[in-house]
């Protein structure tokens, strides 16, 4: 089968790959109909996340229709329409059952790269490198889906292939920094980025019921979504002084909650830009934490920082005597999304959230190296590509 393959640090190619088979009870095999790009992903084409292999299959968002199962499948058959969660789990292990899913014990079979590095591993991940599980991704025409009944759901029939494919880990990824950053009615809640994972993030703060809801980029394409679409007010960090005008918009106090949808490669202005980037080049800080920091100085005494993005390893100039001071809390993690799927497919179904306009740019998997290139560069407003594999 045709499949989008990590060849290099900025480079990706289409090549020809052996079609997937179930390997257990529980797998299903699954025809990509959409496979979408996300921020994740950049960090893996840029070689942040040092343990890609060329060939390896990207790719982790996506949509398809069940087309052979395990014996052990019991929620799933055979042209079944389902999403599936981006983060493997086993549905049974310790984790799973407190609802931790992107913590799972059982859903990354290599889990030594990252006990090294972190201490003790997370779950696995499609497409995401042989540190998160060496799963096989999902730019190709087919794909291997693990633990199928806990990890795909079918999706209701009056929801687009361009709505449903988001619930695989931009809306969950969102809904989940508003919902464990502690959300709540009458909150003033500021957002950096606007990316899908941002503007997901800002859409669930409002249906928790915050008051003001703010999101902070540089580009007007991006913040006209989150104004438009999503019902969010907008900072342009480029025009604007973003501590300032947060503190100016809630009465001097700050935000209640701060929710960081940047990660590693965050871009600042001026002088901290070029430190940053030189400090990470150099291996002296594998991440840039520009919006962490940004977060940490600007909320509220007392409040609550969420961290979305993703990071790898250590980072330089890190804020901890404003933590410590302010008395924040500080919280990050990888989405678990099995908690939220079924949730966010209703809504999706009643309109209460709406994704189709990330899908900026829909093509065939053979445009892979152009969906890229529009995506990293931020090129011809594109929000996300989205491959059409099996089309
Ligand atoms: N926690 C999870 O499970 C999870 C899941 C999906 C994605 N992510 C991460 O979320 C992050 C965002 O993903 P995405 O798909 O929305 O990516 P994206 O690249 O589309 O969007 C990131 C946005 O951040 C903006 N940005 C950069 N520097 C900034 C700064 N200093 N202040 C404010 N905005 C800034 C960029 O202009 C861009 O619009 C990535 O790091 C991704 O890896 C995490
Ligand atoms: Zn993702
Ligand atoms: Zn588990």
């Amino acid at each position: 089968m045709k499949a989008l393959t990590w060849k290099g640090v900025n480079e990706v190619e289409v090549q020809t790959v052996p079609d997937p088979k179930i390997l257990n009870s529980g797998d299903a095999v699954v025809k990509v109909l959409r496979s979408t790009t996300c921020g994740s992903d950049l960090h893996l084409l840029g070689g942040y996340i040092p343990f890609m292999q060329s060939g390896d299959v990207l790719g982790h968002e996506f949509l398809g229709e069940v087309v052979e199962v395990g014996p052990g499948v019991t929620k799933h058959k055979v042209g079944d329409r389902v999403v599936v969660c981006s983060f493997v789990a086993c549905g049974r292990c310790w984790y799973c059952k407190n609802e931790l899913y992107s913590l799972c014990d059982n859903g990354n079979p290599n889990p030594a790269l990252t006990e090294e590095l972190w201490g003790a591993n997370p779950g696995g991940c499609y497409g995401y490198s042989h540190a998160m599980g060496g799963f096989s991704g999902s730019h190709a025409e087919y794909i291997r889906v693990p633990y199928a009944d806990v990890g795909a759901f079918k999706v209701p029939p009056g929801v687009s292939d361009e709505r449903a494919v988001f619930a695989s880990d931009a809306a969950p990824t969102g809904w989940m920094g508003a919902d464990l950053a502690g959300t709540k009615a009458g909150d003033v809640v500021a957002v950096w980025g606007a990316g899908a994972v941002g503007q997901m993030a800002a859409r669930a703060a409002i249906l928790l019921g915050a008051e003001r809801v703010i999101v902070i980029d540089r580009f007007d394409y991006r913040l006209d979504q989150a104004e438009k679409v999503i019902g969010a007010e907008v900072i342009n960090y480029e025009t604007t002084d973003v501590d300032a005008e947060l503190r100016e918009r809630t009465g001097g106090r700050g935000p209640d909650v701060c929710i960081e949808a940047v990660g590693m490669e965050a871009h600042s202005p001026g002088l901290q830009h070029v430190y940053d980037q030189a400090k990470q080049q150099l291996r002296l800080q594998t991440d840039r934490p520009t919006a962490v920091r940004q977060a940490i100085y600007s909320c509220r005494k007392g409040g609550s920082v969420f961290v979305l993005g993703v990071f790898a390893g250590l980072v330089d100039k890190f804020p901890l005597g404003a933590l410590m001071n302010k008395g924040l809390t500080v919280r990050g993690a990888q989405m678990h999304g099995h908690r939220y799927i079924p949730m966010l497919l209703d809504r999706m179904a009643n309109g209460e959230i709406v994704t189709e306009h990330f899908a900026t740019h829909v093509m065939p998997l053979d445009d892979g190296p152009r969906g890229y290139d529009l995506f990293k560069n931020k090129k011809d407003g594109n929000l996300r590509s989205v491959f059409v594999p099996a089309g």
